[in-house]
């Protein structure tokens, strides 16, 4: 299947969703609540999902889907499209712009395009494999620090209180070795700002695939490194996550290991 054809399918559902999300920024909206009191979505989750799932079904019917409001269709299928209709519901919901549209394709389970579009920022992040990663037209590469202490770094806190417990662990520990850390509330922004040198590492724990399988294909593009805490390949079903600029992979997975 045209790589090329793939990648415009995902630039346009991006947009879409983004367009929809867009209808109900900054506007008081319904909100529930998932696996607890802090895991919000708002009825434009679910619309931004289906307006994404539509377009999708309706050109590729044989393609399965994995998106976070409640779907799966045919994983075992050879192209997968993993879908997160808004990343960073929480800062949508209280009017923050850092928010995204994230969606991923895998190709016999590889990444294979990715779009991160934060459409309040306007700020559209691409990646088609073989092809580079760009941010809004414009090629963009990892940053080329070498080191924890001249880095800005960034982490996410999933729902779930001993994830939190245990990140405040890496946290307290990587606040006094690095430049700074910064936590954005959307983790596929978070891989993008890697991607374009940003942050020169992220890492969170507990995450799901529709969180990173664009991301992960946005940083590897752009010449960065993605993997679990110890180096190992980050899979479907894979929940903590390493990326950076690949010069402070080694030192990063150091210094996770020896503050925990
Ligand atoms: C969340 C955001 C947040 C991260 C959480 C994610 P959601 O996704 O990416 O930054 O820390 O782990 O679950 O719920 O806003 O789609
Ligand atoms: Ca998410
Ligand atoms: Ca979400």
């Amino acid at each position: 299947m045209e790589l090329d054809a793939l990648k415009q399918t995902a630039i346009e559902v991006a947009q879409a969703g983004g367009d929809v999300a867009m209808q109900g920024f900054g506007q008081s909206k319904q909100i529930d609540f998932k696996s607890s009191d802090t895991d919000l979505v708002t009825e434009f989750d679910r619309k931004a999902q289906e307006t994404i799932v539509n377009i999708i079904r309706e050109k590729y019917p044989t393609h399965g889907i994995l998106a976070e409001e409640d779907l799966s269709i045919d994983l075992d299928a050879e192209y997968v499209w993993v879908i997160d209709p808004i990343d960073g519901t929480t800062n949508y919901a209280h009017h923050s712009p850092i928010f995204s549209v994230s969606i991923g394709l895998l190709h016999q389970n590889d990444p294979i395009v990715g779009v991160v579009y934060a459409p309040a920022m306007s700020e559209m992040f691409v990646a088609a494999k073989g092809q580079g990663a760009t941010l809004n037209d414009m090629p963009i590469q990892v940053s080329n620090i070498g080191k924890i202490s001249q880095s800005v770094l960034g982490t996410g806190f999933y729902y779930d209180d001993q994830i939190i417990k245990k990140n405040l662990v890496y946290f307290g520990s990587l606040i006094h070795q690095s430049r700074a850390i910064r936590r954005l509330g959307s983790a596929a922004l978070d891989m993008c700002w890697v991607a374009m040198g940003r942050f020169d590492s992220y890492w969170e724990m507990g995450l799901n695939a529709w969180d990173v399988t664009a991301g992960r294909i946005i940083i590897s593009e752009a010449g960065g490194l993605v993997s679990d805490f110890e180096g190992g390949k980050y899979e479907l079903d894979t929940h903590n996550l390493l990326c950076s600029n690949g010069l402070i992979h080694d030192e990063m997975m150091a210094a996770l290991r020896e503050a925990s």
